[in-house]
């Protein structure tokens, strides 16, 4: 079956088809540039992208995988989490072309979509049950998943979203935006203990925003003392991120043992992190888990990914859903 997939919880304009499992083409914009002099994603600005740019997308993800529209066979879409503006142009759009190719419609979480990603193309490795970990620009979320349909929290950060924190963070070094692959690039192992910041923990809870203020107000300390030079900010972000990425890995695999889960599955924009995915690897070779990591190319947000999920709950779990359902931001 050919399925087509649609994103548009934030700043993505993304279309997909998919043969099955099989990604055929997978077509994203961002209106990331329009946002870069704010530092942050502004949903007015992502609402009118989407509304300019989804026909086009389709039209090039359907050119690129040489399929007539009247050959899909199911549209999937995110209904949630994400803007809510911004969630219902993708919505709607989806809706329509499943009423009027006559071809069934399902809306799926974008969250537990990111966590799809390493199966696309590679559906013969999922297994249950999973340690699933997103780790995004708006989200850190730890999951125990028995299925796709049988998800249960197991921890999340109780302030901001660890990717939020690194855009926060680099926007306040005057670093750009979006700063995680900044930090990735500028980080220097030999800096990592340079400041001795740290991340909260409680259970398998996370908490980001006492970091982000003590590299902020260690900013502020050496701006006064005339000494926030460029390495002095390479001391800064590499300290911050050996924090970052020590806290998670030790929770993911303190979660994983509780739990007795010998198989990690992690997606979401932040996961494109090098040291992050060394350090996964890492882990995985100490402790017997077996990782799996989204591929680079489907860690940011793309309707690979909800296609994939899709498909998946719509074929092997029966899901179905009404034509009436509805966006939800949270
Ligand atoms: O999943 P995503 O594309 O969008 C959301 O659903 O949020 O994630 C975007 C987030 C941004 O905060 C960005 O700074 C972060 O992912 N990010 C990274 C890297 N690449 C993107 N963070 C750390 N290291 C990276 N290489
Ligand atoms: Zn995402």
């Amino acid at each position: 079956m050919y399925v087509l997939g649609i994103e548009t919880s934030c700043d993505e304009t993304s279309c997909a088809i998919l043969r099955n499992y099989r990604v055929v083409s997978n077509i994203t914009i961002s209106s990331l540039r329009e946002h870069k002099k704010y530092g942050g994603v502004i949903p007015e600005i992502a609402t009118r992208a989407h509304l300019k740019n989804i026909d086009r997308v389709l039209n090039v993800a359907l050119r690129e995988a040489r399929l007539p529209l009247k050959r899909v066979g199911l549209v999937s879409v995110t209904y949630k989490p994400g803007l809510i503006g911004a969630l219902v142009v993708g919505l709607n759009f989806a809706k329509a072309l499943s009423l009027s190719l006559n071809k069934p419609f399902i809306g799926v979480n974008h969250l537990h979509a990111h966590l799809f990603a390493p199966f696309l193309n590679n559906k013969e490795k999922l297994q249950f049950p999973f340690l699933g970990v997103v780790v995004s620009g708006g989200h850190t979320e730890i999951y125990l998943v028995n299925d796709f349909d049988r998800i249960k929290l197991l921890g999340q950060t109780r302030d901001d979203a660890c990717g939020e924190v690194y855009d926060k963070i680099a926007r306040a070094l005057e670093l750009g935006y979006p700063g995680g692959p900044v930090i990735d690039r500028l980080y220097n192992a030999d800096y990592r203990n340079k400041f001795c910041f740290k991340c909260g923990r409680v259970g398998f809870d996370l908490s980001f925003s006492g970091i982000k203020t003590a590299v902020i107000y260690k900013r502020m300390e050496l701006q006064k003392k005339r000494i926030l030079d460029k390495e002095t900010k390479v001391k800064l972000v590499s300290s911050f991120q050996h924090s970052v990425v020590q806290t998670m890995v030790k929770t993911i695999i303190d979660a994983a043992q509780k739990h007795k889960i010998k198989r990690i599955v992690c997606g979401g924009g932040v996961i494109a992190n090098k040291l992050l995915r060394q350090t996964l690897k890492q882990a995985q070779a100490r402790t017997n888990c077996e990782c799996f990591l989204s591929p680079l190319a489907y860690c940011g947000d793309n309707a690979a990914i909800v296609a994939g999920l899709g498909f998946y709950l719509y074929n092997k779990r029966g899901v179905r859903r009404s034509i009436n359902l509805a966006g939800e931001a949270n």
